[in-house]
């Protein structure tokens, strides 16, 4: 076995992340939120995975991430945990779970990494969160930030359009990222602003930057996996590439089993006993 296959196959950890980095190699990312799929996604290589709280989305069918539960987080963490050999596991703190609050913030944190074995956390947030930030890197507990279009803050932002076009924000947005990787945390999301700010970013920190709707310039990319399999067909952001239209596939799979039931064309004769 080659070397860069052996390689390949190692765990991916929060230290390789950087390693990453640091030789150019870029990051690939995508969310999961149950076994049968995450194992499809981790040995089809991705380096890691997600349990986003876009769960409470994609999965639950809620309008935003706010409504999603520790518990139920915690449950997707651990069906994928379950089923990943290779890719780093990062999830979700909910909406509620670690702002204002840093003791609580440990609390989830230590909660998440004990019950579903995950690799680290992500939590939403600049210098507002920073306290919460610091108290779980005290406990051992890696981060990725997120910053830009966080979804968590969607009813103050009132709109989910490019974030950080105007120089305030932008500078915000720079000084959260420092603020971010001096604490300790190990990679940071961007979601959703313009691709030169994250590139910008991504030059001036030593940690890996992950974009979403972020250019092409940064050191990874994540997406949601439904909205990349075409298994929601009503989200089309411009920064959404399909790679399937899975939604027709399955409908038609469906009506077809539903026909052949129909017309007791299933089972067949080599189909029973
Ligand atoms: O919850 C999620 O899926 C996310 C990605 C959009 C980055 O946070």
């Amino acid at each position: 076995m080659s070397a860069a296959v052996e390689n390949n196959k190692k765990k991916v950890t929060t230290f390789s992340f950087g390693e990453m980095k640091q030789r150019g190699e870029k990051i690939s990312m995508l969310t999961s939120y149950d076994y049968s799929m995450a194992r499809i996604v981790d040995n089809a290589g991705i380096d890691a995975i997600l349990v986003g709280d876009s769960a409470s989305n994609v999965m639950a069918g809620w309008n935003t991430t706010l409504p999603i539960t520790l518990d139920q987080m915690i449950y997707h963490g651990a069906s994928v945990v379950r089923a990943v050999k290779r890719a780093l596991v990062v999830v979700d703190l909910p909406f509620g779970t670690y702002q204002g609050n840093s003791k609580e913030a440990l609390n989830s944190a230590v909660r998440v990494m004990k019950e579903t074995g995950a690799d680290a956390i992500k939590i939403e947030g600049g210098e507002e969160i920073l306290e919460s930030v610091q108290r779980i890197l005290s406990a051992g507990i890696p981060i990725m930030g997120h910053l830009g279009l966080t979804p968590q803050s969607i009813n103050k932002f009132g709109t989910f359009t490019v974030r950080a076009k105007d120089e305030a924000e932008a500078q915000k947005l720079i000084r959260d990222a420092h603020l971010l990787e001096d604490a300790g945390c190990f990679a940071i999301v961007l979601e959703k602003i313009p691709a030169k700010l994250a590139a910008q970013v991504a030059s001036e920190l030593k940690i890996p930057i992950i974009g979403i709707g972020a250019g092409n310039q940064v050191d990874g990319q994540v997406l949601v996996i439904h909205d990349m399999l075409g298994i929601t067909n009503e989200f089309s952001p411009r920064f959404l590439r399909r790679y399937h239209h899975l939604y027709e596939e399955i409908a038609g799979a469906v009506e077809n089993y539903v026909s052949d039931v129909k017309a007791v064309n299933f089972p067949n004769d080599k189909e029973q006993y």
